[in-house]
């Protein structure tokens, strides 16, 4: 197959996300911040805009919003598909690739093995480095450096931990049918043993895929850390399909021991909603962390597409955005924790420009009421409702006078909801249109949203970014109005700015 060339026009093209010129993506690999440049590697079909010849495509980036693409980074062969991984500066050298003055960047990937291969039918770690800074990567003779046999063994995520008797390289990675993180430990990144097992809990009801673990302190507190065991599934999600949950617990070097566990074994389906999601909607998956991201940040990007549907959104000549960067925290609550997430580059409206749009506070009444001056395709909304007599009530973004996409609170039932049924093009699959829910509750008695449209998506941010629903939408390139709306009643907003990109 040659490169997909496009046929109509690229109306779908993400402004504020990354999209491959006119290749497939999905899963975000290697992530790192390296010598002040955000390095992004992806699952990449080079030749086609549909899932294949599995590859690193690579982008970078320096604000997180502004992507270069580069050439293919690490390539299949006949022998192996290059699955998910991550990369690590190897500062010390201890994989002997670089020299102790120039040290090397490790991609640790999975090798998923062709029938030319003898390993056929395995997936298996493997390692590449670059002497470069990232931009051209030679295999390892060696590989695969840690083989399980297993034909289900993907996806690793390797970090250094620092113990008090020295450091070392740790990996995450996956037993995907067995719904096990699968920990192992290595000092050269060459030679791996074993450390310990997590899972099956919580959500079971797909593949366990790109794991990550990572420290954060507690509201800030560096005294107070907690591990966070992220996992993503497919299909399983809390809205159908693929999605990401997470863990909140303690890792001393060995074992990752979880606070949050609600279910032990397989799923129980009637708690699907008592898990916790890094996401409630249905475009945000394969979701990982930077390496190395400056100044202890934690920024997570994903994938914003749903394997139900993936290979047949209609866009072209690319197929498959990433989503925003996301700067994650963690919160105390309840007895509990909640991972807190913002976009992390700079979309904040300056302080000192008015924003593009604004509504002080005001009544919404009963109906739909499109707002003059406010129409734009990629934007990011701010506001806040307090409930009145309304069952339901919210914004429509990119709409016409026919069709639109709902964000809206359902106050009584404790419901967030994102309704893409009358979005626009929902047709090429019969899953893609749904309304899609998440619980949610009041803050102080009010609801507070940041939304971000792009000609693509919706990615809503609620109550501080405790609750997060991702969704990928294909409205007409016209359709640009934000109304506000109430069901059944009345509500107050308390504040609108909208600020217009592009
Ligand atoms: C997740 C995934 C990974 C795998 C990759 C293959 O979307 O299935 O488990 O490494 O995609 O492209």
């Amino acid at each position: 197959m040659t490169a997909a060339t496009a046929t109509t026009a690229d109306t779908y093209r993400p402004a504020l996300h990354y999209a491959a010129r006119n290749t497939w993506l999905n899963d975000p690999n290697g992530l790192i911040h390296h010598e002040g440049v955000f390095h992004l590697y992806y699952q990449n079909n080079p030749m086609d805009n549909v899932w294949g010849n599995m590859s690193w495509g690579h982008a970078t980036s320096t604000d997180l919003l502004t992507w270069t693409e580069h050439p293919v980074a690490i390539a299949c062969d006949e022998e192996e598909d290059i699955f998910s991984g991550s990369v690590v500066f190897d500062r010390d050298n201890t994989s002997g690739f670089g020299t102790d003055s120039a040290p090397p960047l490790v991609a640790v990937y999975t090798s998923a093995y062709k029938p030319a291969s003898e390993l056929h039918g395995v997936q298996a770690q493997s390692l590449a480095y670059s002497l470069d800074g990232g931009y051209t990567w030679t295999k390892h003779s060696g590989n695969p450096v840690l083989n399980r046999g297993s034909a289900e063994f993907r996806d690793p995520k390797v970090f250094r931990y620092d113990a008090d008797a020295g450091s070392y390289w740790v990996m995450v990675a996956v037993e995907a049918t067995e719904f096990q993180v699968v920990l192992y430990k290595s000092h050269d990144l060459k030679n791996w043993e074993l450390l310990s097992a997590f899972g099956p809990a919580n959500a079971t009801g797909g593949v366990w895929e790109c794991p990550d673990l990572f420290p954060l302190p507690v509201d800030g507190n560096p005294e107070n850390l907690k591990w966070v065991l992220t996992v993503n599934l497919n299909p399983g999600g809390p809205n159908s399909g693929s999605a990401g949950q997470y863990f909140v617990g303690d890792f001393d070097g060995t074992t990752f021991t979880s606070s949050t566990t609600v279910t032990e074994g397989l799923q129980d389906p009637d708690r699907l909603g008592e898990y916790q999601w890094l996401d409630w909607g249905r475009d945000y998956y394969a979701a990982v962390s930077f390496s190395d991201a400056p100044d202890d940040r934690r920024l997570m990007i994903a994938w914003m597409n749903n394997w139900e549907y993936a290979n047949q959104i209609p866009t072209s000549p690319w197929r498959s955005p990433m989503s925003l960067v996301r700067e994650v925290s963690l919160a105390s609550m309840d007895r509990s924790w909640c991972l807190v997430q913002q976009a992390a580059g700079d979309l904040s409206p300056s302080p000192d420009a008015t924003p593009s749009f604004g509504l002080a506070a005001v009544e919404i009444s009963e109906g739909h009421h499109v707002l003059d001056g406010a129409a734009g395709s990629v934007q990011r909304i701010d506001l806040a409702f307090t409930p009145g007599t309304a069952h339901e009530f919210g914004l429509v973004v990119r709409g016409d006078r026919t069709q639109g996409t709902r964000i809206g609170i359902r106050p009584t039932e404790g419901l967030i909801i994102v309704d893409r049924r009358e979005s626009g093009q929902i047709d090429f699959h019969e899953s893609f249109a749904s309304l899609d829910t998440a619980p949610i509750r009041t803050s102080g008695g009010s609801y507070e949203l940041t939304v971000y449209v792009d000609h693509c998506s919706v990615e809503v941010f609620a109550q501080g970014g405790q609750v997060t629903l991702t969704e990928l939408i294909f409205p007409a390139a016209a359709s640009t109005e934000v109304s506000l709306y109430a069901i059944g009643g009345t509500a107050t907003l308390n504040s609108l700015s909208i600020t217009q990109y592009a």
